[in-house]
C-alpha cells in the first residue's frame, strides 16, 4: 500500500455567482505542496493512455478543468484504484511513488496538472517492471526499520 493511501480527491470552494465560477487553488494551502510547475493536457483521443508512470520526487495535483477523464492509480503491489475527474472544482492529489495511468478523455478535456518538482526526466519511472522493484525495495527497507 506505499502511498496509496495518500491518494484523495482534493475539492475546491466554488466562488460562483450569477457571473459564473471562479476557482481558486494555491500552494501550500489547498494544493498540499508549493506549486512549482504546471502544464495541461488536451486533444487526447478517447482511446489514448498517458501517464503510465511513477515519479520517485514529483507530487502531482490534476484537475479536469474542462470536460472529463480517468486516473487509474496502483501501488505496484497489486492494489489499484479509478478516480473521475468530471467537475472543474475537484481534484485529485498524487503522492510520489505511485504508478498513473490517465485515459478515456472527452473530446473536450482539458487536463490541468500541478506539480511540486521542476521537470527531471530522471525522476520519472516509466517501465512498470523497474516501478515494481522499486516498491520492493522500498517495503523491504521499511520491515528492515521496523
Ligand atoms: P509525458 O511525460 O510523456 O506526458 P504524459 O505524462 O501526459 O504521458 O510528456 C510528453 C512530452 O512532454 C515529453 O516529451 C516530455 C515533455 N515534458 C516536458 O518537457 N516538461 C514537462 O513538465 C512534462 C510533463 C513533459
Amino acid at each position: 500500500m506505499h502511498n496509496m493511501n495518500k491518494v484523495q480527491m482534493l475539492d475546491f470552494p466554488q466562488n460562483g455567482d450569477e457571473r459564473g465560477h471562479l476557482v481558486v487553488v494555491e500552494g501550500n494551502q489547498s494544493i498540499p505542496f508549493e506549486i512549482k510547475r504546471c502544464f495541461y493536457i488536451y486533444g487526447s483521443d478517447k482511446d489514448v493512455v498517458r501517464g503510465n508512470h511513477a515519479n520517485r520526487e514529483t507530487e502531482f495535483v490534476l484537475i479536469n478543468v474542462a470536460g472529463t477523464s480517468k486516473v487509474r492509480v496502483k501501488d505496484g503491489e497489486g492494489n489499484e484504484a479509478i478516480f473521475c475527474l468530471n467537475r472543474p472544482h475537484t481534484g485529485i492529489y498524487l503522492p510520489t511513488m505511485v504508478w498513473k495511468e490517465m485515459y478515456d478523455f472527452s473530446e473536450d478535456s482539458v487536463l490541468l496538472v500541478l506539480a511540486s518538482e521542476h521537470y527531471k526526466p530522471e525522476e520519472y519511472i516509466r517501465d512498470y517492471d523497474i516501478y515494481v522493484e522499486e516498491i520492493k525495495k522500498i517495503i523491504k527497507g521499511k520491515n528492515a526499520e521496523n
